[in-house]
């Protein structure tokens, strides 16, 4: 009996390096990571202040006059590092047709069937979210925290809108917290996301698998070399 070929003679397998993605440049990156220190840091300095419990931890700041003077200083290092973020990204965070569908299709997402998922951009809805999330709780936390920011802004407000300030403050300080927890989470669960914020690039695979829309833009503006 004949032997069945399934393959011409000059078919063969040759390695090449993988296709690399660049996702970040290393400004965004800087400013991500600056961004990222300073919600760490307030949130610190933050807790510090919120409880009795937790005063031990002025102990990293130099104690609690520092802790308190340093904190609201922290929060415009935030602001002012997430509004030059922001400014970067925000036209690929805009909301499309295809978050929707890829909403509804949520479970897909979580049980690793992304080939029944909508082709996506740079950013899915659980990244928009993260993105608008963070948006609009720091925008509440300073606006909140130049309320009560007695040393510059004493009289700005009544005493009874202060303390009002200072509830909303702190219920925004959890959420963001939450929002960071979901974001750091996503960002280590969904593999080789990581890479996009230390080393800037990310394999082809991964954009094909999360972003296809995006690769397919790239590739369609340059010609891809797997061997570079
Ligand atoms: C140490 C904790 C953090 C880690 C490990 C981390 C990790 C990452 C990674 C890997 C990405 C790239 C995701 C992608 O391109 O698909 C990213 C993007 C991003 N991160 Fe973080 N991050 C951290 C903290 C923060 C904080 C505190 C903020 C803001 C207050 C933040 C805001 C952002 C934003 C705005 C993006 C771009 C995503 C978008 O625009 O939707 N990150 N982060």
């Amino acid at each position: 009996m004949a032997r069945r070929v399934y393959s011409e003679p000059g078919d063969r397998i040759v390695s090449t390096a993988p296709v690399a993605v660049n996702r970040y440049r290393g400004w965004t990156r800087l400013n991500h990571w600056i961004t990222a220190a300073s919600l760490i840091l307030l949130a610190l300095s933050g807790f510090a202040l919120f409880h009795p419990s937790l005063y031990w931890l002025t102990g990293l700041f130099g104690g609690g006059q520092t802790t308190r003077w340093i904190h609201p200083f922290i929060g415009i290092v935030l602001v002012a590092s997430f509004v030059l973020l922001f400014l970067q990204l925000v036209k690929y965070n805009i909301m499309r047709r295809e978050d929707l569908v890829w909403a509804r299709r949520f479970r897909d997402v979580v049980s690793g069937h992304e080939d029944r998922l909508p082709e996506l951009g740079k950013y899915n809805l659980g990244q928009k979210f993260i993105f608008w999330g963070m948006f609009w709780l720091i925008l509440v936390l300073i606006v909140t925290g130049i309320m009560v920011w007695e040393q510059y802004f004493g009289g700005l407000v009544t005493i009874p809108t202060r303390r009002v300030a200072i509830l909303v403050h702190s219920i925004s300080a959890v959420l963001i917290l939450l929002v960071f927890i979901i974001h750091v989470f996503a960002a280590i669960w969904t593999r080789g996301t990581l890479s996009a914020m230390t080393t800037g690039n990310v394999s082809g695979g991964w954009a094909w698998r999360h972003h296809r829309k995006w690769l397919r833009e790239l590739a369609g503006r340059q010609k891809v070399d797997p061997a570079e």
